[in-house]
């Protein structure tokens, strides 16, 4: 979003009462975060210390003697002293040159352990108040999770209706680690204006693949039936959803009206019943929109922090 978008869109949501905002180096829209943030700083409506704020360490510095010099980078963007969370963006490094196509190459040589100590550093300068990671699968979060000193806070993953993630959940659940969900709504954004060019494939699906025509949960006909029953938006029932679930959920929208409902969600509760009845349209993993196997290259399916070398 450009720079005046994020100014509305950061005052619709705190006036909405958000107050948890992801962003990334990668997102290049920290700096805009934050000049938009300390106009609510100056104003005196809102503190820091009110706010939760989230960013992540890019994977081209997914190396040791990165993290310091990235973290810092973007606390000048974002005009703070610290961020609540520290995130490692990605399991897969990459090399900060791009190749003759204009492409990252992955680097073979990411060590998440070496990373890690050098986030713990970041808690310990007092730059960072809680460290965790993005994208990582099972087996890397407990490889970080058993050598750390401070234990993960926190693992962002893709999760939705039809791609719940249940062993993964539980999983980090068992070690204390939450889960936050990316694209909670199955990113109708996304699919759309993929399917731009050819209007014989404007419905939204869910899945990259052309084999897997799966509507997107926001119509899912249980989802349908539910905002009718309980009075609100689909939107509004697959957010509470998952935060009945106990998963932390982060809905973007850039639409006012949309961004204000996606917080209303606090007065109404599912029944046990009704989430059951979720949980069991989960799909699995053919679900999975970002960076699914199928769409990896040779290279990245070869790098040994591969997230999708295990099930999950
Ligand atoms: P918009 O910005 O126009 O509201 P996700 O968080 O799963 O990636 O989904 C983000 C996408 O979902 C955006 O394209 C956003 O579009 C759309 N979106 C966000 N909130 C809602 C809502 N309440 N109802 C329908 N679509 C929504």
């Amino acid at each position: 979003a450009g720079t005046d978008d994020i100014d509305k869109t950061i005052d619709t949501a705190l006036e909405a009462g958000f107050r948890h905002i992801d962003t990334a180096y990668g997102y290049k829209n920290e700096e805009a975060i934050g000049k938009s943030l300390k106009r609510w700083f100056d104003s005196g409506k809102i503190k820091r210390e009110e706010l939760f704020i989230v960013t992540k360490l890019p994977s081209t510095g997914n190396r040791a003697e990165d993290v310091e010099k990235y973290l810092k980078q973007s606390l000048e963007n974002l005009q703070m002293t610290y961020v609540d969370l520290y995130l490692i963006h990605k399991p897969i490094g990459y090399f900060p040159e791009l190749d003759k196509h204009g492409k990252h190459v992955p680097d073979p040589s990411t060590d998440h352990l070496s990373i890690w100590k050098a986030m713990e550093a970041q808690v310990d300068a007092g730059r960072a108040r809680s460290i965790g990671m993005s994208n990582f699968n099972a087996r890397q979060v407990k490889r970080v999770w058993e050598n750390a000193r401070i234990k993960p806070a926190n693992n962002q993953v893709e999760l939705n209706l039809f791609f719940q993630q249940k062993e993964l959940v539980a999983f980090c659940k068992a070690l204390d680690v939450t889960i936050c969900a990316y694209s909670p709504l199955g990113s109708p954004g996304m699919r759309i204006k993929k399917n731009k060019g050819d209007p014989s494939k404007q419905v939204a699906t869910i899945s990259p693949l052309p084999s897997q025509r799966i509507e997107m949960p926001l119509t899912d006909p249980v989802v349908l039936k539910l905002a009718e029953k309980y009075k609100k938006t689909p939107s509004q029932i697959l957010i509470r959803h998952s935060i009945q679930r106990g998963v932390v959920v982060i809905p973007k929208s850039n639409n006012p009206e949309r961004l204000k409902q996606n917080i209303q969600v606090f007065d109404f509760t599912l029944s046990p019943e009704d989430v059951y009845e979720l949980d069991f349209l989960d799909r699995g993993e053919k679900c999975r929109s970002y960076e699914p196997r199928e769409t990896m290259s040779k290279s990245e399916l070869e790098h040994p922090e591969n997230p999708r070398k295990d099930p999950y």
